[in-house]
C-alpha cells in the first residue's frame, strides 16, 4: 500500500478531518500567543497588543471544532447502532458468512450517496458485475429514464462500494457513453477512498425537466473483492424512483456454493430475502443470476447479493471468462459503442459496421462478458498488398474477395477498462485460427507504433512504415506468414 492510499484511508471521513484540522490549528494559535507573552523574549516589543490576535483566532477555531464535534457525535452514534444492527442481523441470518464479509457489508450499507433526491426517474437499471480470480470487479452498467418534472440535472452521481479483498485496493477506471447523443462523456471523481468510489458522469448539456437520458458506463476496480466470499449490491434509497425490475447479473470466477439476495432496511434491523431468477452455468464453472426488484419492501434501502465460492474450484481469470463469437446484428450497437468510446469522431458509423458484418461475418468477431461486447476484431479477405493510406482501402466491401490470399485486420479494439487482460490476444488467436481454416497465406495489418509488441508476440513481422496512414497516425505495416505461396 503506498503513502497516498494510506493517507486516503486515514482521512476517509472529511468531516472528522475538518474538525481535527481546526482543533489542531486553534491549539497552535493559542500556543503561539503564549509564546509571544513570555517575558524572556526581549526582541518582541509591544507584547500585550500582539498576543491577543492569535489568541482570539485560536479560540474561534477551537470553538468551531467543538461545535463540529457536537454535531458529529450523534451521527457517529447512529452509525455505531446501525453497524451493530446490521452485523447482528447478518450473523444471525447467515451463520456461514465470515466476519470480514459481514464488516464489509456494513461498510457498503453505511454510505450516504450524495444524490439530490428525485432528480432522475429510472426506467431501466441494468447491472452486469464480473469478479475475476484476482478479485478485480468489472462493472457494465446502464441507466435510462427521464429527468423528474420541474427538475434539471447536469449528470448522474454513481456510487460504488467494496469490499473485503484486503488493504491493497486498486484504482478505478471508468468510461461512459451517452447512448442518445452517441458521445463519450466526461467523468469527475468526487470521492476516491479505499472502500468507496463516487464519480459523476456529466451529460453533454444539462438536461431539463422530463428530458430523457440513456447512459452506459463500464468500470474496473482492481482487487476490490474477495473472490471466494463477498457481496455485490446497490444502494436504493427510494425505490419509487427505480424501475420495477432491475436486471442484474453477477458473474463469478468459480462455482458458487452459496448465494443470497437480501435487502436491508436503513437501520439494519430488517432483512428480507429476494426471489432470484437463477441461471447457473456449471459446465464453465460460472454462476450467473438475475434479480427483479418486485418483491422489495418499500422500507428497504440496500439490496445485496451475497456469494460464496467453493474454495476447491479453480478460479477463472477475465481471459477465461471472455467468450469469442461471431458478431450478430444485435451486437452491432454494442460494437459501435466501444468503437465510439475509443475512436471518437473517427469512429466507423453503424452503417459501415453493418456493411463490414455483411461482407465477411465469419471474420467479424466479438469478445463478450455477460453478453456485453467489450472488444472486437474486424477482418477482410482480399488480394491487396500495396497501399499507403487508409483512404485508399476504406471501402472494404468493394475489395473483398472470398478467395483472396490475404486476411487483413481492419480494426482490433478493446474497451478501456478491460485492457491488458488478454482480450485482444484471445481475439487475435481466433483470427489466426480462422485464417488457417481458410487456407490464407498471410495475415496483414497496420499497427500503431506502441502496439507492435502485441502483434510480435503472435509472430507478426515488420514490413514497412506508413507515416501518413491516418491523419496524425504513423502506421507500421506488419504481416504474419501462415503458409508459403
Ligand atoms: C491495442 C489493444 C487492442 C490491446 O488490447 P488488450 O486486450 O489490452 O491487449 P492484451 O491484454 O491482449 O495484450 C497482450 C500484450 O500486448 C502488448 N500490449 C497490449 N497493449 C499494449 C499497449 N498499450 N502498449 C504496449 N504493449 C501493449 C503487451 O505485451 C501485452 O501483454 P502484457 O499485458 O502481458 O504486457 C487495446 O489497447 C485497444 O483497443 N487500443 C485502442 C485501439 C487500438 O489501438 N487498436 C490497435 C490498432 S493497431
Amino acid at each position: 500500500m503506498n503513502a497516498t492510499s494510506f493517507l486516503k484511508r486515514i482521512w476517509e471521513d472529511p468531516n472528522t478531518t475538518i474538525t481535527l484540522g481546526l482543533f489542531i490549528l486553534g491549539t497552535l494559535f493559542v500556543f503561539f500567543s503564549f509564546f509571544i507573552l513570555q517575558k524572556d523574549k526581549p526582541y518582541i516589543t509591544s507584547r500585550e497588543s500582539l498576543y491577543t490576535t492569535p489568541l482570539i483566532i485560536g479560540c474561534i477555531f477551537i470553538f468551531i471544532s467543538i461545535m463540529f464535534a457536537i454535531k458529529l457525535l450523534p451521527k457517529m452514534d447512529s452509525k455505531k447502532d446501525k453497524k451493530e444492527n446490521i452485523c447482528a442481523t447478518l450473523a444471525r441470518e447467515f451463520p456461514t458468512l465470515d466476519k470480514d464479509t459481514i464488516k464489509c457489508i456494513f461498510h457498503s450499507c453505511n454510505h450516504d450517496v450524495p444524490l439530490k433526491d428525485h432528480i432522475h426517474v429510472y426506467e431501466l437499471i441494468s447491472i452486469n458485475g464480473i469478479v475475476d480470480k484476482d478479485g478485480t470487479y468489472y462493472g457494465m452498467y446502464e441507466r435510462s429514464g427521464h429527468i423528474a418534472p420541474n427538475k434539471t440535472s447536469d449528470g448522474l452521481v454513481i456510487h460504488v462500494a467494496a469490499s473485503s479483498a484486503g488493504i491493497s485496493f486498486g484504482d478505478l477506471h471508468v468510461i461512459a457513453i451517452d447512448l442518445l447523443a452517441k458521445e463519450k462523456l466526461l467523468i469527475e471523481v468526487l470521492e476516491d477512498t479505499y472502500r468507496c468510489k463516487i464519480f459523476k458522469i456529466f451529460f453533454q448539456t444539462p438536461k431539463l425537466s422530463n428530458e430523457p437520458f440513456h447512459i452506459r458506463f463500464m468500470f474496473k476496480w482492481e482487487r476490490a473483492m474477495n473472490p471466494f466470499q463477498d457481496f455485490d449490491g446497490i444502494t436504493a434509497k427510494d425505490f419509487s424512483y427505480l424501475p420495477k425490475e432491475m436486471h442484474a447479473t453477477l458473474q463469478l470466477p468459480g462455482e458458487a456454493v452459496l448465494y443470497e439476495g437480501i435487502t436491508i432496511s436503513n437501520d439494519g434491523k430488517q432483512i428480507s430475502r429476494l426471489k432470484m431468477d437463477r441461471n447457473i452455468d456449471t459446465k464453465k464453472g460460472r454462476f450467473i443470476y438475475k434479480v427483479g426488484l418486485r418483491e422489495i419492501s418499500p422500507n428497504s434501502t440496500h439490496l445485496l447479493i451475497v456469494y460464496k465460492i467453493d474454495k476447491s474450484s479453480k478460479l477463472l481469470s477475465l481471459r477465461d471468462m471472455i467468450e469469442i463469437s461471431q458478431v450478430s446484428e444485435s451486437d452491432l450497437n454494442n460494437v459501435y459503442i466501444v468503437e465510439k468510446s475509443i475512436e471518437g469522431n473517427y469512429a466507423a458509423t453503424r452503417e459501415i459496421l453493418y456493411d463490414r458484418m455483411k461482407m465477411f461475418p465469419e471474420g467479424f468477431l466479438v469478445a463478450k462478458l455477460c453478453d456485453m461486447v467489450v472488444g472486437y476484431v474486424e477482418t477482410c479477405i482480399w488480394n491487396v498488398q500495396d497501399f499507403t493510406t487508409f483512404e485508399e482501402i476504406k471501402n472494404f466491401p468493394s475489395l473483398f474477395d472470398p478467395k483472396g490470399k490475404y486476411l487483413y485486420i481492419i480494426s482490433l479494439c478493446v474497451a478501456e477498462p478491460f485492457r491488458r487482460k488478454g482480450v485482444a490476444s484471445k481475439l487475435l488467436e481466433s483470427v489466426i485460427n480462422l485464417a488457417r481454416q481458410k487456407n490464407i497465406s498471410e495475415i496483414h495489418l497496420v499497427s500503431k507504433k506502441e502496439i507492435v509488441t502485441l502483434y510480435e508476440k503472435y509472430g507478426f513481422e515488420y514490413v514497412k512504415d506508413l507515416p501518413n496512414f491516418f491523419p496524425g497516425f504513423h502506421g507500421i505495416f506488419m504481416k504474419k506468414r501462415l503458409i508459403s505461396i
